[in-house]
């Protein structure tokens, strides 16, 4: 047995139900600059950036790794502001694991959100989370988190570390097989027009 080195020390994470983690070890932030490419309606995004600036934060994350490798777990905090771009809702970009086989569980802790799925062959899903439900993603099944209310959507998540994350995988099919738009005071599915199927089997 080896010793554990400094940082396997198990720690205390403060879980903020708006999102964030006392103790973590990483955040990554996305502004709507990055979100080039990821809404169908190019305009109505670019009406956003005009708007509100590339800089705007639009999305992030808070994790805590404590080791790398099989066995060890990533946790952590996404908060995704709510926003339209045309019809659609805001979306995270989205990733397939790159070790493709490894599941994620999404535990929604405030706001209202969808968790769309989808599978290289062509399966597809949508689960509604609100605060107390979560999803637990298989693996083999791209996930992307869509905000549907009006405040910001924050799920707890938790993965395998060595699972990685394949973001080129929904760019190269021309985005995800459906969107998330809002219909009324609610959201409903659309096909995707441009989206030409996975090629990655
Ligand atoms: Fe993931």
């Amino acid at each position: 047995m080896s010793t554990p080195s400094v940082v396997d020390i198990p720690t205390l994470l403060e879980i903020s139900p708006q999102g964030g983690v006392e103790g973590r070890s990483r955040r990554y932030e996305k502004y709507l600059g990055d979100m080039d490419g990821v809404y169908r309606d190019e305009r109505a995004w670019q009406d956003a950036v005009g708007e509100h600036g590339a800089d705007e934060l639009v999305y992030w994350v808070d994790d805590h790794r404590y080791q790398e490798g099989p066995g060890a777990l990533i946790v952590g905090t996404s908060t995704l502001l709510p926003g339209r771009y045309g019809e659609e809702f805001a979306v995270t970009r989205g990733h397939l694991h790159a070790v493709a086989d490894r599941a994620e569980l999404y535990y929604c802790l405030s706001g209202r959100g969808v968790m769309l799925l989808e599978t290289l062959d062509g399966q597809a899903s949508a689960v509604e989370l609100s605060p107390g439900q979560a999803v637990n993603v298989p693996g083999h099944w791209i996930h992307r988190s869509v905000n549907v209310g009006d405040e910001p959507f924050v799920t707890l998540f938790c993965y395998a570390a060595d699972a990685g994350q394949d973001y080129a995988v929904i760019a190269d099919a021309g985005g995800m097989k459906n969107l998330v738009v809002a219909d009324g005071d609610g959201w409903a599915l659309k096909d995707n027009p441009d989206h030409a199927g996975y090629r990655r089997q």
